[in-house]
Order: C-alpha cells, then sequence, then structure tokens
C-alpha cells in the first residue's frame, strides 16, 4: 500500500532533472520536442519486481504481454502475445529475446505508485508503465512510438541508440510482425543502469538493446489523435445539440438540374452541423471530455461488488480500518465545469459534485491510499459520503484493514 504506514515505504519523491531544470522548464524546453537524459532521477528506486514475478504475471489470463524474439523465433522479430505458458518462457534460449507486460501499475500496487513521481503532468494523459525484461542482446529493434515516454531502467544495463530528430515520416522493414524502422542512423547513444531515465518525446527513433539481463520500465502517456476526439465529439453531441428528427427541405423549389445537390443544400447542411456541435454547454463538452479521456482498456473492467452497501455502513467500517484503497484498474479525474458543481470522471463515468465540496475531488484523485483520518472530515457531508459509498459499491475502492 502506498505510503500509509505500518512499515511501507515513503512514497516516491519527484522526477529529479539535470542540473538547473525543473519541472516547469522540462516542459517548456523538452516535453514533446527533444529527448532528455535524467540520471538517477529517482531517489530511492529499486525494482520491486523480479523477472520471475513479471513471467508470472504474463502467464495470467486478462495481462496484455508480448514476447519478441529477434532470431530466436520462426521468422525474424517475431511478437507473441500472452498469456504464455510457464513452460514456454522456460524454454526461451540465452539471448535475443524480450518479454514486455503492458499496464503493470494497474496489476501491482508496489508499481504504480512510482507514477507519482511523474505527476507533474496531469493523470489524464498518463496511460500506462510497460515493463519489459530482455534477455543479453534483447530489444524490440529500432523503431518509434505515437506517444511521450520516459524509459526508466530498473535492473542491469540497456543502450540507448537514438535520433533525436522527431521523425516526420517513417519507412518500415516490410512483411515482419514489428514496426522495424527500414533506416535508422544513431546520433546518440546512452548506456542506462539502475535509476536511470531517457525521456523520448514522440516520432524520436530509438533502438535500445540490453547489455547482459535487464529490465526497463516505460511510463507511457495517452494522446488521443483529432480523429478519435472528433468522431467521439460528434456522437456526443448529435445525442445532446443536433436537432431531433430527419433532413428536411425548406424552400425546396423544382430543380433544372436534378442531378445536382444545389449550394444552398450543403450550406444548410453544413450550417445545421456546425450550430449543433456549438450548441453543447462549457459543462456538457466538460463532462464529455472527462469521460473520454477516463475510459479504462475494455479488459481491465472494475466490477460491482456482489454486497452493495449504505452510506452509514460504509462511514462504520472506514471508522474500524487503516482506510480505503483504490483499486488499481480505476481511473480517475476531476474537473470544474461549472460555477455550482464539480466533476469526477471514473471510468468514463461522470458524478457531480457541489462545487464547495471541491476539495474532496483533490483528495480522491491525488490518493490512492485514502487514511481514515484523511477522510474523517469528510465523511460527515452527505455528498461526499453517498458519492464514496457509490464509488465503493462500484468496485473502486477496498477497505484497508
Ligand atoms: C523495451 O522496453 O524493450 C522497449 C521500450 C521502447 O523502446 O519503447
Ligand atoms: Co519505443
Amino acid at each position: 500500500m502506498p505510503g500509509t504506514g505500518n512499515g511501507s515505504p515513503p512514497p516516491p519523491g519527484p522526477l529529479q532533472f539535470p542540473g538547473g531544470l525543473d519541472a516547469g522548464a522540462f516542459l517548456a524546453g523538452y516535453w514533446q520536442r527533444r529527448p532528455l537524459l535524467l540520471r538517477r532521477a529517482l531517489p530511492g528506486f529499486a525494482s520491486p519486481l523480479s523477472a520471475e514475478e513479471l513471467a508470472g504475471l504474463a502467464c495470467e489470463e486478462g495481462v496484455e504481454a508480448r514476447l519478441v524474439l529477434e532470431r530466436c523465433g520462426s521468422r525474424p522479430w517475431e511478437v507473441r502475445h500472452g498469456p504464455f505458458a510457464e513452460e514456454e518462457l522456460a524454454a526461451l534460449p540465452e539471448d535475443h529475446w524480450t518479454l514486455l507486460v503492458q499496464d503493470v501499475d494497474k496489476h501491482l500496487p508496489e508499481v504504480g505508485r512510482w507514477r507519482e513521481a511523474f505527476r507533474f503532468l496531469p493523470d489524464w494523459r498518463a496511460d500506462d508503465i510497460m515493463v519489459s525484461y530482455a534477455a543479453d542482446g534483447g530489444s524490440v529493434g529500432p523503431h518509434l512510438d505515437e506517444y511521450d515516454v520516459f524509459l526508466i531502467q530498473a535492473e542491469g544495463r540497456r543502450r540507448w541508440l537514438i535520433d533525436p530528430e522527431p521523425a516526420s515520416a517513417a519507412d518500415f522493414v516490410p512483411g515482419l510482425d514489428l514496426r522495424i524502422l527500414a533506416e535508422f542512423q544513431a546520433r546518440e547513444t546512452h548506456l542506462l543502469t539502475p535509476g536511470d531515465v531517457l525521456y523520448l518525446p514522440p516520432g524520436v527513433p530509438h533502438w535500445g538493446i540490453a547489455e547482459g539481463p535487464c529490465m526497463t520500465w516505460s511510463m507511457g502517456f495517452r494522446a488521443p489523435t483529432w480523429s478519435e476526439l472528433s468522431v467521439a465529439w460528434c456522437e456526443h453531441a448529435a445525442e445532446h445539440g443536433l436537432p431531433a428528427g430527419r433532413y428536411r427541405d425548406p424552400g425546396i423549389r423544382p430543380q433544372a438540374d436534378a442531378g445536382e445537390i444545389l449550394p444552398e443544400v450543403l450550406a444548410t447542411v453544413r450550417e445545421t452541423l456546425r450550430r449543433g456541435l456549438e450548441q453543447v454547454s462549457a459543462e456538457a463538452f466538460g463532462e464529455w471530455f472527462g469521460r473520454f479521456v477516463t475510459e479504462s482498456k475494455e479488459h481491465l473492467e472494475v466490477f460491482p461488488r456482489p454486497d452493495p452497501t449504505t452510506p452509514p455502513e460504509l462511514r462504520k467500517r472506514i471508522a474500524g480500518a487503516r482506510g480505503l484503497v483504490r483499486n488499481g484498474f480505476s481511473r480517475m479525474a476531476f474537473a470544474r465545469v461549472g460555477a455550482g458543481d464539480h466533476m469526477l470522471f471514473v471510468n468514463g463515468e461522470a458524478h457531480e459534485l457541489p462545487a464547495r465540496h471541491g476539495d474532496f475531488l483533490s483528495l480522491l484523485t491525488a490518493e490512492t491510499a485514502l487514511p481514515r483520518e484523511s477522510l474523517a472530515p469528510w465523511l460527515t457531508k452527505p455528498a461526499c459520503l453517498n458519492l464514496l459509498c457509490r464509488l465503493y459499491n462500484e468496485g473502486h475502492y477496498e477497505l484497508q484493514r
């Protein structure tokens, strides 16, 4: 449980930037622009996860895992998808393969707690911590990613070859399971050892090769494409902003050329759609966006409790426990969408809370473990207790005994 006493380690401190930089200067000068190497950037970091534990996770149902075999599979750069059988992992050769597991932060709280170091960026932008274990020489080849990533060296050593200029277009080697760059020129190389972090913006060609067995964590950030956003927004606006019913023919006259779509038809349709999309209020827009960006991956579903409880009963239970702890699969953010109400978004659902309780939403989203003492002042406010009870019954919280 992250930093809640009883011998648990203190919460991770913020990411340590190299000389003279702070989070603001990093965001202004490097974020989404240029790579940055951060040596010893996570004080106190020691991987809480062994290669065996990662392999165990990769064998579980509901865990997204891949194996990349550079030259020891049935074809070059073969990709196999989990869940794996233990025997398959045990039969891997000495070198040139990588096991990659997504969302380890959600499956293992002791990994998830390290997300705290990156909270100078908003939670809604964060995606997951992917953990990879590579045998000597293992890599996923020269490639580029569409997302920002902090590559954390967790164990062993990995040499990163990078071309710091983001590529605007790239050719890939045809016929492979992976998108391997057809051309890659390393202009910088960095050897990372435990606790070192390499930040890469989207589109920067890179190639990380294990020097001996090693483990790397990738703290990745989500960024929806404008086309994904506009499809989702139009769907929402269609339900909430556009007039009901169908296209009609105002002012229609006999048409000389029945084959033509008249300019006034195009203008009417365009204007109606434009007005419809604009008519959605700022509150409704905020609600849609918050729901959209907190949606979780399908296989990371949170299930409601089979034994729902009442707000007064939950209050009693919390009083007799250490507090509450958030389900690792619950993705949260809040927004001050209107003067009267604030909104909490949890896995694509929106919950309103009167603005005067705004700090309660800060508390819920800031901490994954909520000690009973921090919760106590809020539990006397019915709106806060009811919201917490709803989240508890939906499976987003467990009692911490
Ligand atoms: C890895 O961890 O092996 C690959 C990470 C990356 O290159 O994005
Ligand atoms: Co990459």
